[in-house]
Protein backbone atom coordinates (compact mmCIF):
# COMPACT_ATOMS: atom_id res chain seq x y z
CA UNK A 1 0.00 0.00 0.00
CA UNK A 2 1.25 3.30 -0.61
CA UNK A 3 0.52 5.95 1.98
CA UNK A 4 1.71 10.33 1.82
CA UNK A 5 2.00 11.31 5.34
CA UNK A 6 1.99 15.35 5.75
CA UNK A 7 3.99 17.25 8.63
CA UNK A 8 4.72 20.56 9.00
CA UNK A 9 4.92 21.62 11.81
CA UNK A 10 6.94 20.60 15.04
CA UNK A 11 4.61 18.43 17.01
CA UNK A 12 3.73 16.57 14.22
CA UNK A 13 7.76 15.84 13.24
CA UNK A 14 7.52 13.65 16.50
CA UNK A 15 4.20 12.53 15.98
CA UNK A 16 5.12 10.90 13.02
CA UNK A 17 8.68 9.66 13.85
CA UNK A 18 6.70 6.22 15.64
CA UNK A 19 3.92 5.98 12.93
CA UNK A 20 6.72 6.21 10.17
CA UNK A 21 8.56 3.44 11.83
CA UNK A 22 5.52 0.78 11.80
CA UNK A 23 4.21 1.68 8.39
CA UNK A 24 7.89 1.28 6.58
CA UNK A 25 8.06 -2.68 8.18
CA UNK A 26 5.09 -3.45 5.27
CA UNK A 27 4.06 -0.51 3.44
CA UNK A 28 5.42 1.85 1.45
CA UNK A 29 5.35 5.88 2.56
CA UNK A 30 5.76 9.21 0.63
CA UNK A 31 6.83 11.92 3.35
CA UNK A 32 5.74 15.22 2.50
CA UNK A 33 6.79 18.03 4.78
CA UNK A 34 4.88 21.53 3.78
CA UNK A 35 7.84 23.29 5.30
CA UNK A 36 5.52 25.57 7.83
CA UNK A 37 8.20 24.82 10.30
CA UNK A 38 11.44 25.68 8.71
CA UNK A 39 14.17 26.56 11.40
CA UNK A 40 16.91 24.28 12.44
CA UNK A 41 15.44 24.05 15.97
CA UNK A 42 11.63 23.71 15.03
CA UNK A 43 12.21 21.45 12.51
CA UNK A 44 15.52 20.12 10.95
CA UNK A 45 16.43 19.20 14.86
CA UNK A 46 13.32 16.38 15.13
CA UNK A 47 14.74 14.54 11.96
CA UNK A 48 18.18 14.43 13.33
CA UNK A 49 17.10 12.91 16.85
CA UNK A 50 14.41 10.95 16.18
CA UNK A 51 15.65 9.20 13.07
CA UNK A 52 12.92 10.35 10.92
CA UNK A 53 13.13 9.84 7.20
CA UNK A 54 14.21 12.57 4.82
CA UNK A 55 10.80 14.02 3.45
CA UNK A 56 10.20 12.75 0.20
CA UNK A 57 9.02 16.32 -0.85
CA UNK A 58 9.64 19.92 0.95
CA UNK A 59 6.93 22.34 -0.14
CA UNK A 60 8.75 25.22 1.64
CA UNK A 61 5.61 27.25 2.45
CA UNK A 62 6.67 29.45 5.22
CA UNK A 63 4.84 31.40 7.46
CA UNK A 64 2.09 33.34 6.95
CA UNK A 65 -1.46 34.63 7.38
CA UNK A 66 -3.70 31.55 8.05
CA UNK A 67 -5.39 32.09 4.65
CA UNK A 68 -2.38 32.44 2.67
CA UNK A 69 -0.82 30.20 4.07
CA UNK A 70 -3.29 27.02 4.38
CA UNK A 71 -4.25 27.99 0.48
CA UNK A 72 -0.45 27.54 -0.67
CA UNK A 73 -0.12 24.00 1.10
CA UNK A 74 -3.85 22.75 -0.54
CA UNK A 75 -2.23 23.76 -3.68
CA UNK A 76 1.15 21.82 -3.76
CA UNK A 77 -0.02 19.14 -1.75
CA UNK A 78 -2.68 18.79 -4.32
CA UNK A 79 0.10 18.90 -6.91
CA UNK A 80 1.94 15.97 -4.93
CA UNK A 81 -0.80 13.44 -4.52
CA UNK A 82 -1.74 14.04 -7.91
CA UNK A 83 1.69 12.97 -8.77
CA UNK A 84 1.91 9.97 -5.83
CA UNK A 85 -1.48 8.83 -6.56
CA UNK A 86 -1.60 7.15 -3.38
CA UNK A 87 -3.82 4.89 -1.48
CA UNK A 88 -4.66 6.75 1.13
CA UNK A 89 -3.40 10.23 2.61
CA UNK A 90 -2.31 9.96 6.25
CA UNK A 91 -2.59 13.74 8.91
CA UNK A 92 -1.39 14.47 11.80
CA UNK A 93 -3.10 16.57 14.83
CA UNK A 94 -4.73 20.38 14.51
CA UNK A 95 -2.48 22.23 12.32
CA UNK A 96 -2.90 23.69 9.12
CA UNK A 97 -0.54 21.57 7.38
CA UNK A 98 -3.52 19.15 9.05
CA UNK A 99 -6.15 20.76 7.50
CA UNK A 100 -5.13 21.36 4.14
CA UNK A 101 -3.58 17.54 3.70
CA UNK A 102 -6.83 16.46 4.51
CA UNK A 103 -8.99 18.90 2.29
CA UNK A 104 -6.67 18.28 -1.01
CA UNK A 105 -6.97 14.29 -0.54
CA UNK A 106 -10.96 14.78 0.16
CA UNK A 107 -11.15 16.20 -3.07
CA UNK A 108 -8.84 14.01 -4.79
CA UNK A 109 -11.34 11.46 -3.34
CA UNK A 110 -8.39 9.84 -1.45
CA UNK A 111 -9.21 8.34 1.85
CA UNK A 112 -7.62 10.11 4.75
CA UNK A 113 -6.82 8.96 8.16
CA UNK A 114 -6.28 11.45 11.13
CA UNK A 115 -4.18 10.58 13.63
CA UNK A 116 -4.85 12.34 16.81
CA UNK A 117 -8.81 12.43 15.76
CA UNK A 118 -11.88 14.02 18.25
CA UNK A 119 -9.68 16.40 20.35
CA UNK A 120 -12.02 19.24 21.01
CA UNK A 121 -11.15 22.14 23.67
CA UNK A 122 -14.67 23.62 22.62
CA UNK A 123 -13.26 26.83 21.55
CA UNK A 124 -13.39 27.95 17.96
CA UNK A 125 -10.94 31.03 18.76
CA UNK A 126 -8.57 28.63 18.44
CA UNK A 127 -7.32 28.20 14.88
CA UNK A 128 -6.69 24.37 15.65
CA UNK A 129 -10.13 23.75 17.05
CA UNK A 130 -11.48 24.77 13.42
CA UNK A 131 -8.49 22.47 11.94
CA UNK A 132 -9.77 19.57 14.26
CA UNK A 133 -13.57 19.69 13.27
CA UNK A 134 -12.85 20.07 9.36
CA UNK A 135 -10.11 17.23 9.44
CA UNK A 136 -12.38 15.09 11.71
CA UNK A 137 -15.29 15.47 8.85
CA UNK A 138 -13.32 14.60 5.56
CA UNK A 139 -11.26 11.73 7.21
CA UNK A 140 -12.45 8.14 6.79
CA UNK A 141 -10.20 6.36 9.39
CA UNK A 142 -10.10 8.62 12.70
CA UNK A 143 -7.23 7.80 15.59
CA UNK A 144 -8.34 8.49 18.75
CA UNK A 145 -5.38 8.89 22.11
CA UNK A 146 -8.61 9.01 24.35
CA UNK A 147 -12.40 7.57 25.27
CA UNK A 148 -12.98 11.41 25.57
CA UNK A 149 -11.99 11.73 21.74
CA UNK A 150 -14.38 8.75 20.78
CA UNK A 151 -16.94 10.30 22.03
CA UNK A 152 -16.64 13.61 21.09
CA UNK A 153 -16.82 12.38 17.44
CA UNK A 154 -20.05 10.31 18.49
CA UNK A 155 -21.64 13.29 19.57
CA UNK A 156 -20.90 15.36 16.22
CA UNK A 157 -22.49 12.49 14.58
CA UNK A 158 -18.92 10.52 13.97
CA UNK A 159 -19.10 6.48 14.28
CA UNK A 160 -18.28 5.00 11.52
CA UNK A 161 -14.21 4.57 10.82
CA UNK A 162 -13.09 5.29 14.46
CA UNK A 163 -10.62 3.07 16.25
CA UNK A 164 -9.08 4.20 19.85
CA UNK A 165 -5.29 3.42 19.64
CA UNK A 166 -3.91 5.39 21.92
CA UNK A 167 -1.44 7.96 21.85
CA UNK A 168 1.20 7.87 19.27
CA UNK A 169 3.17 10.61 22.28
CA UNK A 170 3.78 7.85 24.53
CA UNK A 171 4.68 5.82 22.11
CA UNK A 172 7.61 8.68 20.99
CA UNK A 173 8.21 9.12 24.83
CA UNK A 174 8.72 5.67 25.76
CA UNK A 175 10.96 4.79 23.11
CA UNK A 176 13.31 8.22 23.61
CA UNK A 177 13.04 8.56 27.30
CA UNK A 178 16.05 6.85 28.33
CA UNK A 179 17.89 8.30 25.09
CA UNK A 180 17.03 11.72 26.10
CA UNK A 181 18.48 10.61 29.94
CA UNK A 182 21.65 9.38 28.18
CA UNK A 183 22.29 11.83 25.62
CA UNK A 184 21.23 14.95 26.46
CA UNK A 185 23.04 17.73 28.80
CA UNK A 186 20.14 20.53 29.10
CA UNK A 187 20.80 20.55 32.72
CA UNK A 188 24.07 20.72 32.83
CA UNK A 189 23.67 23.17 30.08
CA UNK A 190 21.44 25.43 31.74
CA UNK A 191 23.02 24.94 35.31
CA UNK A 192 19.71 23.54 36.56
CA UNK A 193 19.21 20.63 39.59
CA UNK A 194 16.86 17.94 39.36
CA UNK A 195 13.73 18.87 40.94
CA UNK A 196 14.32 22.44 41.47
CA UNK A 197 13.02 24.39 38.62
CA UNK A 198 10.17 24.79 36.59
CA UNK A 199 9.64 24.60 32.38
CA UNK A 200 7.60 26.82 30.95
CA UNK A 201 6.69 26.75 27.76
CA UNK A 202 4.64 29.35 25.52
CA UNK A 203 2.86 29.65 22.10
CA UNK A 204 -0.25 30.11 21.89
CA UNK A 205 -2.15 33.18 20.14
CA UNK A 206 -4.01 33.61 22.97
CA UNK A 207 -1.21 34.22 24.89
CA UNK A 208 1.92 35.49 22.90
CA UNK A 209 -0.76 37.75 20.99
CA UNK A 210 -1.53 39.76 24.44
CA UNK A 211 1.12 41.83 25.98
CA UNK A 212 -1.41 41.75 29.00
CA UNK A 213 -1.68 38.00 29.35
CA UNK A 214 2.65 37.71 28.76
CA UNK A 215 3.16 40.04 31.24
CA UNK A 216 1.05 38.27 33.96
CA UNK A 217 3.00 35.16 33.13
CA UNK A 218 6.72 36.81 33.59
CA UNK A 219 5.34 38.37 36.13
CA UNK A 220 4.16 35.33 38.20
CA UNK A 221 7.13 33.43 37.02
CA UNK A 222 9.59 36.25 38.58
CA UNK A 223 7.89 35.67 42.10
CA UNK A 224 8.30 31.82 41.81
CA UNK A 225 11.00 31.43 44.16
CA UNK A 226 13.15 29.14 41.83
CA UNK A 227 14.35 29.15 38.45
CA UNK A 228 12.14 28.81 35.03
CA UNK A 229 13.87 27.49 32.07
CA UNK A 230 11.61 29.18 29.53
CA UNK A 231 12.00 27.62 25.58
CA UNK A 232 11.10 30.47 23.58
CA UNK A 233 8.65 29.40 20.49
CA UNK A 234 9.86 31.83 17.19
CA UNK A 235 6.78 32.97 17.32
CA UNK A 236 6.55 34.01 20.99
CA UNK A 237 10.13 35.82 20.81
CA UNK A 238 9.10 38.09 18.23
CA UNK A 239 5.59 39.48 20.59
CA UNK A 240 8.25 39.51 23.41
CA UNK A 241 10.47 41.05 21.65
CA UNK A 242 8.02 43.50 20.02
CA UNK A 243 5.97 44.48 23.53
CA UNK A 244 9.81 45.06 24.84
CA UNK A 245 9.49 42.39 27.49
CA UNK A 246 12.52 40.06 26.28
CA UNK A 247 15.34 42.77 27.69
CA UNK A 248 13.05 42.95 31.48
CA UNK A 249 13.08 39.13 31.73
CA UNK A 250 12.75 38.41 35.39
CA UNK A 251 16.47 37.51 37.08
CA UNK A 252 15.18 33.91 37.62
CA UNK A 253 13.88 32.52 34.26
CA UNK A 254 16.20 31.18 31.84
CA UNK A 255 15.44 32.19 28.10
CA UNK A 256 17.13 29.25 25.50
CA UNK A 257 16.18 28.64 22.10
CA UNK A 258 13.62 26.33 21.56
CA UNK A 259 14.73 22.64 22.47
CA UNK A 260 15.28 19.56 20.78
CA UNK A 261 13.23 16.73 21.49
CA UNK A 262 15.81 14.61 23.85
CA UNK A 263 16.74 18.12 25.71
CA UNK A 264 13.33 18.85 26.24
CA UNK A 265 12.25 15.39 27.34
CA UNK A 266 14.85 15.07 30.27
CA UNK A 267 14.20 18.86 30.69
CA UNK A 268 10.91 17.99 31.74
CA UNK A 269 11.47 15.07 33.32
CA UNK A 270 13.33 16.47 36.32
CA UNK A 271 11.02 19.37 36.31
CA UNK A 272 9.36 20.51 39.77
CA UNK A 273 6.74 21.58 37.47
CA UNK A 274 5.87 22.16 34.39
CA UNK A 275 3.56 25.62 32.96
CA UNK A 276 2.25 25.79 29.75
CA UNK A 277 -0.01 26.17 26.90
CA UNK A 278 0.78 23.18 24.34
CA UNK A 279 -1.65 20.22 24.00
CA UNK A 280 1.91 18.40 23.39
CA UNK A 281 3.54 19.42 26.69
CA UNK A 282 0.40 18.73 28.93
CA UNK A 283 0.24 15.49 28.27
CA UNK A 284 3.83 14.81 28.03
CA UNK A 285 3.87 16.28 31.66
CA UNK A 286 1.31 13.83 32.84
CA UNK A 287 3.61 10.83 31.17
CA UNK A 288 6.05 11.87 33.52
CA UNK A 289 4.33 12.45 36.19
CA UNK A 290 5.37 16.10 36.36
CA UNK A 291 2.37 18.33 37.68
CA UNK A 292 0.89 20.73 34.94
CA UNK A 293 -0.23 24.07 35.07
CA UNK A 294 -2.11 25.12 31.92
CA UNK A 295 -2.06 28.54 30.84
CA UNK A 296 -5.36 28.58 29.22
CA UNK A 297 -8.85 28.16 30.02
CA UNK A 298 -9.39 25.17 28.27
CA UNK A 299 -7.85 22.03 27.14
CA UNK A 300 -8.48 19.17 24.84
CA UNK A 301 -6.78 16.98 27.55
CA UNK A 302 -9.42 16.93 30.13
CA UNK A 303 -8.47 13.43 31.40
CA UNK A 304 -5.01 15.11 32.97
CA UNK A 305 -7.03 17.64 34.49
CA UNK A 306 -9.61 15.01 35.92
CA UNK A 307 -6.79 13.13 37.57
CA UNK A 308 -5.60 15.94 39.90
CA UNK A 309 -2.32 16.69 37.49
CA UNK A 310 -3.46 19.67 34.98
CA UNK A 311 -4.63 22.97 36.80
CA UNK A 312 -6.18 25.29 34.22
CA UNK A 313 -5.40 28.79 35.51
CA UNK A 314 -5.24 30.71 32.21
CA UNK A 315 -3.12 34.12 32.46
CA UNK A 316 -4.17 35.44 35.45
CA UNK A 317 -0.82 36.40 37.72
CA UNK A 318 -2.32 35.71 40.69
CA UNK A 319 -3.82 32.59 39.81
CA UNK A 320 -0.51 31.03 38.06
CA UNK A 321 1.49 32.33 41.14
CA UNK A 322 -1.16 30.38 43.55
CA UNK A 323 -0.51 27.48 41.48
CA UNK A 324 2.87 27.87 41.44
CA UNK A 325 3.54 28.00 44.97
CA UNK A 326 0.28 25.30 45.89
CA UNK A 327 -0.95 22.95 43.05
CA UNK A 328 0.50 19.79 44.88
CA UNK A 329 -1.35 16.52 42.92
CA UNK A 330 -0.62 13.35 44.95
CA UNK A 331 -1.57 9.87 44.03
CA UNK A 332 -1.52 7.51 41.49
CA UNK A 333 -2.12 8.30 37.70
CA UNK A 334 -4.67 6.09 35.67
CA UNK A 335 -2.79 5.56 32.28
CA UNK A 336 -5.16 7.47 29.99
CA UNK A 337 -2.96 7.50 26.52
CA UNK A 338 -2.83 3.82 25.66
CA UNK A 339 0.03 1.20 26.47
CA UNK A 340 2.49 2.59 24.19
CA UNK A 341 1.87 0.80 20.81
CA UNK A 342 -0.79 3.20 18.78
CA UNK A 343 1.81 3.45 16.40
CA UNK A 344 1.99 -0.17 15.66
CA UNK A 345 -2.01 -0.35 15.98
CA UNK A 346 -2.13 2.71 13.54
CA UNK A 347 -0.25 0.65 10.90
CA UNK A 348 -2.27 -2.56 11.44
CA UNK A 349 -5.54 -0.71 11.33
CA UNK A 350 -4.58 0.58 7.73
CA UNK A 351 -3.18 -2.75 6.70
CA UNK A 352 -6.62 -4.08 7.62
CA UNK A 353 -8.73 -1.59 6.19
CA UNK A 354 -7.03 -1.33 2.15
C1 LIG B 1 1.67 26.08 14.81
C2 LIG B 1 0.28 25.46 14.87
C3 LIG B 1 -0.06 25.11 16.29
C4 LIG B 1 1.01 24.26 16.93
C5 LIG B 1 2.37 24.90 16.76
C6 LIG B 1 3.43 23.97 17.26
C7 LIG B 1 -1.36 26.27 13.21
C8 LIG B 1 -2.51 27.19 12.99
N1 LIG B 1 -0.74 26.42 14.39
O1 LIG B 1 1.62 27.30 15.53
O2 LIG B 1 -1.28 24.39 16.32
O3 LIG B 1 0.72 24.11 18.30
O4 LIG B 1 2.61 25.18 15.38
O5 LIG B 1 4.62 24.61 17.56
O6 LIG B 1 -1.05 25.49 12.37
N2 LIG B 1 8.30 30.88 12.92
C9 LIG B 1 9.64 30.97 12.75
N3 LIG B 1 10.32 29.84 12.39
C10 LIG B 1 9.73 28.64 12.21
C11 LIG B 1 8.34 28.57 12.38
C12 LIG B 1 7.64 29.69 12.74
O7 LIG B 1 10.24 32.02 12.90
O8 LIG B 1 10.42 27.65 11.90
C13 LIG B 1 7.55 32.09 13.35
C14 LIG B 1 7.03 32.94 12.21
O9 LIG B 1 7.11 34.27 12.59
C15 LIG B 1 5.58 32.53 12.13
C16 LIG B 1 5.23 32.23 13.57
O10 LIG B 1 6.42 31.69 14.13
O11 LIG B 1 4.75 33.51 11.59
C17 LIG B 1 4.09 31.27 13.75
O12 LIG B 1 4.32 30.05 13.02
P1 LIG B 1 3.08 29.15 12.50
O13 LIG B 1 3.57 27.89 12.00
O14 LIG B 1 2.20 29.96 11.63
O15 LIG B 1 2.24 28.93 13.81
P2 LIG B 1 2.70 28.42 15.25
O16 LIG B 1 2.40 29.51 16.22
O17 LIG B 1 4.06 27.87 15.17
N1 LIG C 1 9.04 20.52 22.32
C1 LIG C 1 10.41 20.46 22.02
N2 LIG C 1 11.18 21.57 22.23
C2 LIG C 1 10.67 22.72 22.74
C3 LIG C 1 9.28 22.78 23.04
C4 LIG C 1 8.50 21.67 22.82
O1 LIG C 1 10.90 19.42 21.58
O2 LIG C 1 11.41 23.69 22.91
C5 LIG C 1 8.23 19.34 22.07
C6 LIG C 1 7.41 18.89 23.25
O3 LIG C 1 8.18 18.06 24.10
C7 LIG C 1 6.27 18.15 22.58
C8 LIG C 1 6.04 18.97 21.32
O4 LIG C 1 7.25 19.68 21.09
O5 LIG C 1 6.68 16.85 22.20
C9 LIG C 1 4.91 19.91 21.52
O6 LIG C 1 4.87 20.82 20.47
P1 LIG C 1 4.30 22.30 20.62
O7 LIG C 1 4.23 22.69 22.04
O8 LIG C 1 5.08 23.14 19.69
O9 LIG C 1 2.85 22.18 19.98
P2 LIG C 1 1.43 21.63 20.47
O10 LIG C 1 1.63 20.31 21.10
O11 LIG C 1 0.85 22.66 21.40
O12 LIG C 1 0.63 21.57 19.22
Amino acid sequence: MKIVSIVGARPQFIKCAPVSRELRKEHDEILVHTGQHYDHGMSEVFFEELGIPKPDYNLGIGSGTHGHQTGAMLGAIEDVLEEEEPDVVLVYGDTNSTLAGALAAAKLHIPVAHVEAGLRSFDRRMPEEVNRVLTDHCSDLLFCPTETAVANLAAEGITEGVFLVGDVMLDAMEYNRAIAEERSRILEDVGARPGEYLVVTVHRPSNTDSRENMTAILGALGEAGMPAVFPVHPRTRRYLGEYGLLAGMPENVRVTEPLGYLDMIRLMAHAAKILTDSGGVQKEAYMLGVPCITLRENTEWVETVEAGWNVLVGAERGEIFRAIWSFAPEGEQRPCFGDGTASSKVAQILSEYY
